[in-house]
Protein backbone atom coordinates (compact mmCIF):
# COMPACT_ATOMS: atom_id res chain seq x y z
CA UNK A 1 0.00 0.00 0.00
CA UNK A 2 1.11 3.22 -0.56
CA UNK A 3 2.34 5.45 2.10
CA UNK A 4 1.55 8.61 0.52
CA UNK A 5 -2.23 8.72 0.56
CA UNK A 6 -4.66 11.41 1.17
CA UNK A 7 -6.74 12.49 4.22
CA UNK A 8 -9.32 15.07 4.75
CA UNK A 9 -8.13 16.03 0.81
CA UNK A 10 -5.02 16.73 1.58
CA UNK A 11 -1.84 14.40 0.88
CA UNK A 12 -0.36 12.66 3.35
CA UNK A 13 3.22 10.72 3.98
CA UNK A 14 2.27 8.59 6.57
CA UNK A 15 0.29 10.35 9.03
CA UNK A 16 1.89 13.66 8.28
CA UNK A 17 -0.11 15.94 5.93
CA UNK A 18 2.49 17.42 2.75
CA UNK A 19 1.64 20.90 3.45
CA UNK A 20 2.15 20.79 7.34
CA UNK A 21 5.52 19.76 5.69
CA UNK A 22 5.83 22.23 3.49
CA UNK A 23 4.50 24.95 5.98
CA UNK A 24 7.63 23.76 8.52
CA UNK A 25 10.78 22.86 6.11
CA UNK A 26 9.83 25.36 2.76
CA UNK A 27 9.81 24.19 -0.16
CA UNK A 28 11.14 22.38 -2.61
CA UNK A 29 11.76 19.62 -0.05
CA UNK A 30 12.12 15.92 -0.54
CA UNK A 31 9.58 13.67 1.86
CA UNK A 32 10.67 9.76 2.23
CA UNK A 33 8.63 7.65 4.13
CA UNK A 34 10.27 4.88 6.30
CA UNK A 35 7.40 2.34 6.62
CA UNK A 36 7.78 2.23 2.54
CA UNK A 37 11.12 1.68 2.93
CA UNK A 38 10.42 -0.96 4.95
CA UNK A 39 7.26 -2.59 3.38
CA UNK A 40 9.27 -2.88 0.06
CA UNK A 41 12.42 -4.02 2.00
CA UNK A 42 10.28 -6.68 3.54
CA UNK A 43 9.11 -7.49 0.11
CA UNK A 44 12.39 -9.17 -1.06
CA UNK A 45 13.25 -11.07 2.22
CA UNK A 46 10.08 -12.46 2.74
CA UNK A 47 10.20 -14.54 -0.36
CA UNK A 48 14.08 -15.29 0.67
CA UNK A 49 13.22 -16.81 3.91
CA UNK A 50 14.93 -19.92 4.69
CA UNK A 51 17.64 -18.97 1.72
CA UNK A 52 21.05 -18.31 1.81
CA UNK A 53 20.58 -14.33 0.76
CA UNK A 54 21.55 -11.37 1.40
CA UNK A 55 20.00 -8.28 -0.26
CA UNK A 56 22.11 -5.55 -1.12
CA UNK A 57 20.46 -2.11 -1.76
CA UNK A 58 22.31 -0.32 -4.32
CA UNK A 59 23.04 3.01 -2.39
CA UNK A 60 23.30 5.04 -5.72
CA UNK A 61 19.71 5.44 -6.05
CA UNK A 62 19.56 7.37 -2.59
CA UNK A 63 22.15 7.25 -0.57
CA UNK A 64 20.85 9.77 2.72
CA UNK A 65 22.19 8.66 6.05
CA UNK A 66 18.40 7.93 7.07
CA UNK A 67 17.52 5.53 4.22
CA UNK A 68 21.00 3.32 4.65
CA UNK A 69 20.13 3.17 8.40
CA UNK A 70 16.54 2.19 7.80
CA UNK A 71 17.21 -0.27 5.73
CA UNK A 72 20.49 -1.35 7.28
CA UNK A 73 18.08 -1.84 10.66
CA UNK A 74 16.53 -4.46 9.24
CA UNK A 75 19.05 -6.35 7.36
CA UNK A 76 20.05 -4.93 4.23
CA UNK A 77 23.41 -5.29 2.85
CA UNK A 78 24.68 -2.56 0.47
CA UNK A 79 26.10 -2.48 -3.09
CA UNK A 80 28.43 0.29 -3.29
CA UNK A 81 30.01 2.10 -6.83
CA UNK A 82 32.42 4.47 -4.71
CA UNK A 83 34.50 5.17 -1.66
CA UNK A 84 32.30 7.81 -1.27
CA UNK A 85 29.26 5.55 -0.86
CA UNK A 86 31.45 2.84 1.27
CA UNK A 87 32.28 5.69 3.50
CA UNK A 88 28.49 6.78 3.59
CA UNK A 89 27.44 3.30 4.40
CA UNK A 90 29.97 2.98 7.06
CA UNK A 91 28.83 6.26 8.67
CA UNK A 92 25.46 4.61 8.30
CA UNK A 93 26.66 2.37 10.62
CA UNK A 94 26.37 -0.70 8.04
CA UNK A 95 28.60 -4.26 8.51
CA UNK A 96 31.35 -4.05 6.41
CA UNK A 97 30.78 -7.88 5.73
CA UNK A 98 27.44 -6.88 3.92
CA UNK A 99 29.08 -4.21 1.13
CA UNK A 100 29.86 -5.52 -2.45
CA UNK A 101 31.83 -3.01 -4.27
CA UNK A 102 30.44 -2.44 -8.33
CA UNK A 103 31.91 -0.40 -11.14
CA UNK A 104 34.36 -0.29 -14.27
CA UNK A 105 36.72 1.74 -12.47
CA UNK A 106 37.52 1.91 -9.03
CA UNK A 107 40.76 3.67 -8.09
CA UNK A 108 43.68 2.03 -6.14
CA UNK A 109 42.85 4.25 -2.97
CA UNK A 110 39.16 2.66 -3.04
CA UNK A 111 40.09 -0.95 -3.43
CA UNK A 112 42.22 -0.39 -0.35
CA UNK A 113 39.63 1.28 1.88
CA UNK A 114 37.45 -1.80 0.84
CA UNK A 115 40.12 -4.23 1.63
CA UNK A 116 41.04 -2.17 5.05
CA UNK A 117 37.51 -2.48 6.15
CA UNK A 118 37.00 -6.20 4.78
CA UNK A 119 33.89 -5.77 2.35
CA UNK A 120 32.33 -9.18 0.98
CA UNK A 121 32.92 -9.00 -2.32
CA UNK A 122 34.77 -7.06 -5.13
CA UNK A 123 32.61 -7.29 -8.35
CA UNK A 124 35.55 -7.02 -10.82
CA UNK A 125 34.43 -5.54 -14.26
CA UNK A 126 37.65 -5.84 -16.37
CA UNK A 127 41.18 -8.08 -16.86
CA UNK A 128 43.34 -4.77 -16.13
CA UNK A 129 40.86 -4.18 -12.57
CA UNK A 130 41.84 -7.78 -11.42
CA UNK A 131 45.16 -7.11 -11.85
CA UNK A 132 44.78 -3.82 -10.02
CA UNK A 133 42.84 -5.22 -7.24
CA UNK A 134 45.80 -8.10 -6.50
CA UNK A 135 48.66 -5.87 -6.84
CA UNK A 136 46.51 -3.36 -4.11
CA UNK A 137 45.70 -6.50 -2.00
CA UNK A 138 49.08 -7.75 -2.16
CA UNK A 139 50.60 -4.08 -0.67
CA UNK A 140 47.61 -3.94 2.02
CA UNK A 141 48.31 -7.37 3.16
CA UNK A 142 44.75 -8.65 2.27
CA UNK A 143 43.00 -11.29 0.26
CA UNK A 144 40.06 -9.83 -1.63
CA UNK A 145 37.08 -11.70 -2.37
CA UNK A 146 36.17 -11.61 -6.17
CA UNK A 147 33.34 -12.44 -8.43
CA UNK A 148 33.48 -11.31 -12.07
CA UNK A 149 30.85 -8.98 -13.09
CA UNK A 150 29.79 -11.22 -16.45
CA UNK A 151 28.20 -9.63 -19.51
CA UNK A 152 25.44 -12.12 -20.47
CA UNK A 153 24.68 -10.01 -23.20
CA UNK A 154 20.90 -10.11 -23.15
CA UNK A 155 18.46 -6.75 -24.34
CA UNK A 156 17.14 -5.77 -20.74
CA UNK A 157 14.24 -4.43 -23.05
CA UNK A 158 14.82 -0.91 -20.67
CA UNK A 159 15.74 2.68 -22.10
CA UNK A 160 19.14 2.62 -23.52
CA UNK A 161 20.77 4.53 -21.22
CA UNK A 162 20.00 2.40 -18.60
CA UNK A 163 20.61 -1.15 -20.10
CA UNK A 164 23.79 -2.53 -19.12
CA UNK A 165 23.59 -6.18 -20.07
CA UNK A 166 24.48 -5.43 -23.92
CA UNK A 167 28.22 -6.57 -25.65
CA UNK A 168 28.22 -2.75 -26.66
CA UNK A 169 27.81 -1.70 -22.74
CA UNK A 170 30.93 -0.72 -21.09
CA UNK A 171 29.96 -2.88 -18.00
CA UNK A 172 31.39 -6.30 -17.37
CA UNK A 173 33.23 -8.82 -18.82
CA UNK A 174 32.44 -10.28 -21.90
CA UNK A 175 30.67 -13.56 -21.45
CA UNK A 176 33.58 -15.48 -23.54
CA UNK A 177 36.40 -13.96 -21.64
CA UNK A 178 34.50 -14.84 -18.20
CA UNK A 179 36.13 -18.60 -17.81
CA UNK A 180 40.05 -17.40 -18.90
CA UNK A 181 39.60 -14.89 -16.53
CA UNK A 182 38.16 -16.54 -14.24
CA UNK A 183 41.04 -19.24 -14.63
CA UNK A 184 43.40 -16.72 -13.74
CA UNK A 185 41.84 -14.72 -11.02
CA UNK A 186 42.08 -18.19 -9.14
CA UNK A 187 46.02 -18.11 -10.01
CA UNK A 188 46.49 -14.51 -8.15
CA UNK A 189 47.63 -15.28 -4.47
CA UNK A 190 46.22 -11.94 -3.26
CA UNK A 191 42.42 -12.66 -4.99
CA UNK A 192 39.42 -15.51 -3.60
CA UNK A 193 37.22 -16.10 -6.61
CA UNK A 194 34.08 -16.14 -4.13
CA UNK A 195 31.22 -15.89 -7.07
CA UNK A 196 29.69 -14.17 -10.26
CA UNK A 197 27.47 -11.45 -10.63
CA UNK A 198 25.75 -10.01 -13.39
CA UNK A 199 23.47 -6.78 -14.25
CA UNK A 200 21.54 -5.80 -16.73
CA UNK A 201 19.84 -2.95 -16.89
CA UNK A 202 17.59 -1.04 -14.60
CA UNK A 203 13.03 -0.38 -14.52
CA UNK A 204 12.71 -3.70 -16.07
CA UNK A 205 9.10 -4.50 -16.76
CA UNK A 206 9.52 -8.76 -16.89
CA UNK A 207 11.60 -11.23 -15.66
CA UNK A 208 12.11 -13.11 -18.54
CA UNK A 209 15.32 -10.91 -19.46
CA UNK A 210 16.74 -11.92 -15.91
CA UNK A 211 16.30 -15.09 -16.26
CA UNK A 212 17.86 -15.26 -19.75
CA UNK A 213 20.86 -13.94 -18.10
CA UNK A 214 21.01 -16.33 -14.96
CA UNK A 215 20.67 -19.18 -17.49
CA UNK A 216 23.72 -17.97 -19.16
CA UNK A 217 25.14 -17.16 -15.70
CA UNK A 218 24.56 -20.92 -14.69
CA UNK A 219 26.27 -22.10 -17.60
CA UNK A 220 29.26 -20.41 -16.60
CA UNK A 221 28.96 -21.99 -13.14
CA UNK A 222 28.84 -25.46 -14.35
CA UNK A 223 31.37 -25.10 -16.33
CA UNK A 224 33.97 -23.73 -13.84
CA UNK A 225 32.69 -26.20 -11.03
CA UNK A 226 33.81 -28.95 -13.87
CA UNK A 227 37.64 -27.47 -13.93
CA UNK A 228 37.31 -27.25 -10.15
CA UNK A 229 36.40 -23.43 -9.80
CA UNK A 230 33.70 -24.12 -7.37
CA UNK A 231 31.61 -20.60 -6.62
CA UNK A 232 30.23 -19.80 -3.30
CA UNK A 233 27.86 -17.02 -4.32
CA UNK A 234 25.95 -15.84 -7.65
CA UNK A 235 24.81 -11.88 -7.16
CA UNK A 236 21.78 -10.90 -9.85
CA UNK A 237 21.87 -7.40 -9.89
CA UNK A 238 19.23 -5.20 -9.20
CA UNK A 239 16.83 -3.41 -11.88
CA UNK A 240 13.57 -4.54 -11.24
CA UNK A 241 11.15 -2.18 -12.20
CA UNK A 242 8.57 0.18 -10.14
CA UNK A 243 5.24 1.69 -11.31
CA UNK A 244 5.33 5.55 -12.35
CA UNK A 245 2.62 6.25 -14.44
CA UNK A 246 0.58 2.63 -15.63
CA UNK A 247 3.60 0.31 -15.87
CA UNK A 248 3.14 -3.02 -14.38
CA UNK A 249 6.37 -4.51 -13.23
CA UNK A 250 6.08 -7.94 -11.96
CA UNK A 251 5.89 -8.60 -7.70
CA UNK A 252 9.01 -9.46 -5.99
CA UNK A 253 7.58 -12.83 -5.62
CA UNK A 254 6.77 -13.50 -9.51
CA UNK A 255 11.10 -12.28 -10.33
CA UNK A 256 12.27 -14.10 -7.77
CA UNK A 257 9.90 -17.55 -8.53
CA UNK A 258 11.84 -18.72 -11.66
CA UNK A 259 14.96 -17.41 -10.54
CA UNK A 260 15.01 -19.65 -7.35
CA UNK A 261 13.95 -22.43 -9.32
CA UNK A 262 16.52 -22.86 -11.10
CA UNK A 263 18.76 -21.79 -8.23
CA UNK A 264 17.36 -24.71 -5.98
CA UNK A 265 19.79 -27.09 -5.13
CA UNK A 266 22.99 -25.49 -5.83
CA UNK A 267 23.66 -24.30 -2.48
CA UNK A 268 24.72 -20.61 -4.10
CA UNK A 269 24.30 -18.09 -1.51
CA UNK A 270 21.93 -15.46 -3.50
CA UNK A 271 23.03 -11.89 -3.22
CA UNK A 272 20.46 -9.33 -4.92
CA UNK A 273 21.46 -5.67 -5.61
CA UNK A 274 17.99 -4.05 -5.99
CA UNK A 275 18.01 0.19 -6.14
CA UNK A 276 15.03 1.75 -7.53
CA UNK A 277 12.35 -0.91 -6.59
CA UNK A 278 13.38 0.00 -2.79
CA UNK A 279 13.16 3.21 -2.74
CA UNK A 280 12.02 4.72 -5.84
CA UNK A 281 7.96 4.84 -4.72
CA UNK A 282 8.86 5.62 -1.18
CA UNK A 283 9.65 9.38 -1.99
CA UNK A 284 8.16 12.43 -3.33
CA UNK A 285 9.51 15.74 -4.18
CA UNK A 286 7.56 18.62 -2.91
CA UNK A 287 7.77 21.95 -5.00
CA UNK A 288 5.04 25.33 -4.56
CA UNK A 289 3.99 26.84 -7.79
CA UNK A 290 5.50 30.13 -8.01
CA UNK A 291 3.67 31.53 -10.75
CA UNK A 292 1.14 30.69 -13.50
CA UNK A 293 2.23 31.63 -17.38
CA UNK A 294 -0.41 30.32 -19.77
CA UNK A 295 -0.38 31.18 -23.03
CA UNK A 296 -1.51 30.38 -26.79
CA UNK A 297 0.57 27.44 -27.80
CA UNK A 298 1.80 26.90 -23.58
CA UNK A 299 0.37 27.28 -20.43
CA UNK A 300 3.71 27.04 -18.05
CA UNK A 301 3.04 26.43 -14.28
CA UNK A 302 6.71 27.61 -12.76
CA UNK A 303 7.68 25.75 -9.47
CA UNK A 304 10.61 26.21 -7.58
CA UNK A 305 11.83 22.83 -8.11
CA UNK A 306 13.79 21.79 -11.00
CA UNK A 307 15.65 19.52 -13.19
CA UNK A 308 18.71 20.55 -10.46
CA UNK A 309 16.26 18.71 -7.97
CA UNK A 310 14.90 16.01 -10.44
CA UNK A 311 16.87 15.71 -13.29
CA UNK A 312 15.17 12.39 -14.83
CA UNK A 313 12.38 13.72 -16.61
CA UNK A 314 15.35 15.92 -18.33
CA UNK A 315 17.66 13.50 -18.77
CA UNK A 316 15.83 10.26 -19.74
CA UNK A 317 12.08 11.75 -20.92
CA UNK A 318 11.16 10.09 -17.10
CA UNK A 319 7.15 10.35 -16.47
CA UNK A 320 6.47 11.07 -12.76
CA UNK A 321 3.21 11.58 -11.94
CA UNK A 322 2.62 15.00 -10.43
CA UNK A 323 -0.44 15.96 -7.94
CA UNK A 324 -2.22 18.83 -6.34
CA UNK A 325 -1.38 18.14 -2.36
CA UNK A 326 -5.05 20.22 -1.86
CA UNK A 327 -6.88 19.39 -4.84
CA UNK A 328 -9.04 23.01 -6.23
CA UNK A 329 -11.63 23.63 -8.19
CA UNK A 330 -11.80 25.26 -11.28
CA UNK A 331 -11.07 24.77 -14.88
CA UNK A 332 -8.56 22.03 -15.90
CA UNK A 333 -5.91 22.99 -18.62
CA UNK A 334 -2.60 21.15 -19.73
CA UNK A 335 0.60 22.34 -18.18
CA UNK A 336 4.09 21.90 -18.93
CA UNK A 337 5.43 21.83 -15.39
CA UNK A 338 8.77 23.68 -15.73
CA UNK A 339 11.30 24.68 -12.60
CA UNK A 340 13.37 28.05 -12.95
CA UNK A 341 16.17 26.81 -14.19
CA UNK A 342 17.43 28.49 -17.54
CA UNK A 343 17.22 25.51 -20.03
CA UNK A 344 14.16 24.99 -22.40
CA UNK A 345 15.11 21.13 -21.14
CA UNK A 346 13.73 22.29 -17.38
CA UNK A 347 11.02 20.66 -17.14
CA UNK A 348 9.43 17.98 -14.64
CA UNK A 349 6.13 17.13 -16.40
CA UNK A 350 4.61 18.17 -19.69
CA UNK A 351 0.87 18.52 -20.64
CA UNK A 352 -0.55 17.33 -17.15
CA UNK A 353 -4.01 18.26 -17.07
CA UNK A 354 -4.52 20.38 -13.78
CA UNK A 355 -6.25 22.75 -12.11
CA UNK A 356 -3.66 25.37 -10.70
CA UNK A 357 -3.05 28.28 -9.10
CA UNK A 358 0.20 30.12 -8.11
CA UNK A 359 0.73 29.06 -4.14
CA UNK A 360 -0.38 25.45 -4.75
CA UNK A 361 1.76 22.79 -3.22
CA UNK A 362 2.41 19.75 -6.10
CA UNK A 363 3.85 16.57 -4.78
CA UNK A 364 6.07 14.80 -8.03
CA UNK A 365 5.58 11.17 -7.36
CA UNK A 366 7.57 8.15 -6.99
CA UNK A 367 10.65 10.56 -6.51
CA UNK A 368 12.35 8.00 -4.02
CA UNK A 369 15.59 7.07 -6.15
CA UNK A 370 17.95 8.38 -8.75
CA UNK A 371 16.78 11.44 -7.23
CA UNK A 372 18.24 13.54 -4.88
CA UNK A 373 21.38 11.15 -5.18
CA UNK A 374 21.68 12.93 -9.67
CA UNK A 375 20.92 16.28 -7.69
CA UNK A 376 23.27 19.39 -9.16
CA UNK A 377 23.61 22.58 -7.54
CA UNK A 378 23.29 23.93 -11.32
CA UNK A 379 22.15 27.77 -11.24
CA UNK A 380 23.95 28.19 -8.07
CA UNK A 381 20.18 26.28 -6.59
CA UNK A 382 21.10 25.13 -2.93
CA UNK A 383 20.11 21.10 -2.68
CA UNK A 384 16.69 20.99 -1.22
CA UNK A 385 16.03 19.82 2.24
CA UNK A 386 15.38 15.73 2.29
CA UNK A 387 12.34 14.88 5.37
CA UNK A 388 11.39 11.32 6.42
CA UNK A 389 8.18 10.57 7.87
CA UNK A 390 8.14 7.69 10.48
CA UNK A 391 4.63 7.50 11.89
CA UNK A 392 3.14 10.79 13.02
CA UNK A 393 6.71 12.35 12.47
CA UNK A 394 8.44 14.18 10.41
CA UNK A 395 12.86 14.27 11.12
CA UNK A 396 14.95 16.77 9.10
CA UNK A 397 17.10 14.10 7.56
CA UNK A 398 19.27 16.39 5.46
CA UNK A 399 18.90 20.19 5.85
CA UNK A 400 18.82 22.63 2.87
CA UNK A 401 21.96 23.97 1.58
CA UNK A 402 23.09 27.20 2.07
CA UNK A 403 23.86 29.80 -0.68
CA UNK A 404 27.32 30.22 0.96
CA UNK A 405 28.40 26.81 0.71
CA UNK A 406 28.17 26.35 -2.53
CA UNK A 407 30.96 28.53 -3.09
CA UNK A 408 32.59 27.94 0.37
CA UNK A 409 35.26 26.01 -1.33
CA UNK A 410 36.15 28.41 -4.16
CA UNK A 411 39.07 30.79 -3.69
CA UNK A 412 38.74 34.59 -5.09
CA UNK A 413 42.73 34.78 -7.31
CA UNK A 414 45.43 36.49 -4.97
N1 LIG B 1 23.69 -2.94 -9.45
C1 LIG B 1 24.44 -2.29 -10.37
C2 LIG B 1 25.77 -2.80 -10.71
C3 LIG B 1 23.92 -1.14 -10.99
O1 LIG B 1 24.65 -0.51 -11.90
C4 LIG B 1 22.64 -0.65 -10.64
C5 LIG B 1 22.08 0.55 -11.26
C6 LIG B 1 21.92 -1.37 -9.67
C7 LIG B 1 22.48 -2.51 -9.09
C8 LIG B 1 20.56 -0.96 -9.21
O2 LIG B 1 19.64 -0.98 -10.23
P1 LIG B 1 18.09 -0.74 -9.93
O3 LIG B 1 17.61 -1.88 -9.07
O4 LIG B 1 17.97 0.55 -9.22
O5 LIG B 1 17.45 -0.72 -11.25
N2 LIG B 1 19.71 6.90 -13.21
C9 LIG B 1 18.88 5.92 -13.87
C10 LIG B 1 19.15 4.52 -13.35
C11 LIG B 1 20.59 4.10 -13.43
C12 LIG B 1 20.86 2.74 -12.87
C13 LIG B 1 22.31 2.49 -12.73
N3 LIG B 1 22.67 1.21 -12.17
C14 LIG B 1 17.43 6.32 -13.70
O6 LIG B 1 17.17 7.36 -13.10
O7 LIG B 1 16.55 5.65 -14.20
Amino acid sequence: MSAFVRREGILHAEGVSLAEIAERFGTPCWVYSRHALEEALDEFQSELVGIEALVCYAVKANSNLAVLDVLARRGAGFDIVSGGELRRVLAAGADPRRIVFSGVGKSAGEMELALRVGILCFNVESAAELDRLDAVACEVGKVASISLRVNPDVDARTHPYVSTGLKENKFGVAYEDALPLYRRASSLSNLRVSGIDCHIGSQLLESAPFVEALDKVLLLVDRLAAEGIALEHIDLGGGLGIRYRDEAPPTVRDYLRPILARLRGRRLHVLLEPGRRLVGNAGVLLTRVEYLKPGDVKNFAIVDAAMNDLARPALYGSWHDIVPVVRRQGPVRPWEIVGPVCESGDFLGRGRDLALAAGDLLAIMSAGAYSMSMSSNYNSRPRAAELMVDGNQAHLVRRRETVEELYALENRLP
